[in-house]
């Protein structure tokens, strides 16, 4: 049975490659996890196709294995894994928390590489991986650093696995989207207390990307950026130095509303 492995399908870009792969129809069992149940099952009515929810917290040591035990019980041949659990925080290193600064890292890095280890040994051939990067792995980006190096590390281990695994017949594509629009942003934290972008519109159709992404993997590419604005951006952030893109990024910046801050300082 050919089964579809996605984390972050309660929600945005995870549920999209659920809805799209479902679509296509070579898919025979959905394995869906996240930590919204209820959502979930309502994705997986709509699937209408065998689905198994795993509902599990990713940043702890039992959300990781529930996911391992799963695996190891049922033994299932998985024809496309897609690790799109993720969020990120916008702010200065001391304007987020620590415990949000350590499940970003968390999430974004260490759940998605082992969830890509324990998944591997069960991929058939012609198998491929979708890990989710970011328009924002290019460079580094002050008042979103944690998050846009996660995406950093996401690139270079997606394009060096794609080495390492292509002898399998398995290929992996590190997605690299501009905002898109999803849940994503509400949870980064546009907010005024914390330095943030200026501007986060116009955002992508979550469809459109999801669409692309999935022609990108079928062709067997390393990396899928979406739209021509990332695309450009990929390209400067090629030519010009860090010191350069820093300064352009940082004047795309608001500073964050003090008095907001001590307010929400005085509310903890
Ligand atoms: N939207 C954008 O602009 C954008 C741009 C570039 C990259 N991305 C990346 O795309 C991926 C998907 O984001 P999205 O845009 O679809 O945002 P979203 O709508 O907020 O979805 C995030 C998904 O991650 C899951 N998740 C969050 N924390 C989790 C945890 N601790 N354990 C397990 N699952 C968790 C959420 O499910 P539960 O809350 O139910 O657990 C949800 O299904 C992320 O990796 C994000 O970094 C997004």
């Amino acid at each position: 049975m050919s089964i579809a492995l996605i984390t972050g399908a309660s929600s945005g870009i995870g549920r999209e490659f659920a809805r799209q792969l479902k679509e296509r129809g070579d898919i025979e069992e959905f394995w869906l996890i996240a930590r919204r149940r209820e959502r979930m099952e309502v994705l997986a009515e709509e699937l209408g196709i065998r689905a198994r929810i795993i509902c599990a917290d990713l940043c702890t040591e039992e959300g990781i294995c529930a996911v391992r035990t799963a695996l190891e019980s049922e033994r299932p041949q998985i024809r496309v894994l897609i690790n799109a659990a993720g969020f990120g925080r916008f702010g200065a290193h001391d304007q987020i928390s620590e415990r949000d600064t350590v499940r970003m890292i968390d999430l974004n890095v260490k759940a998605l590489v082992l969830i890509t280890h324990m998944a591997l040994p069960y991929m058939e051939k012609g198998g491929r991986i979708i890990e989710m990067g970011s328009g924002s792995c290019f460079t580094p980006l002050p008042n979103f650093n944690v998050y846009a190096s996660s995406k950093a590390f996401v690139l270079h281990y997606t394009k060096a696995l794609q080495y390492e695994i292509k002898k399998y017949g398995v290929r992996a594509t590190a997605f690299c989207p501009g905002y898109v629009h999803t849940e994503f942003l509400d949870a980064a934290g546009t907010d005024k207390a914390v330095n943030r972008p200026k501007k986060t519109k116009p955002l992508l159709s979550v469809e459109k990307v999801v669409r692309g992404c999935l022609r990108a993997s079928e062709k067997g590419r390393t990396m899928y950026v979406t739209n021509w604005y990332t695309k450009m951006q990929h390209v400067l952030f090629k030519l010009l130095p860090d010191r350069i893109l820093t300064t352009l990024w940082m004047g795309m910046q608001i500073e964050a509303d003090t008095e907001k801050v001590s307010e929400n300082e005085n509310k903890d």
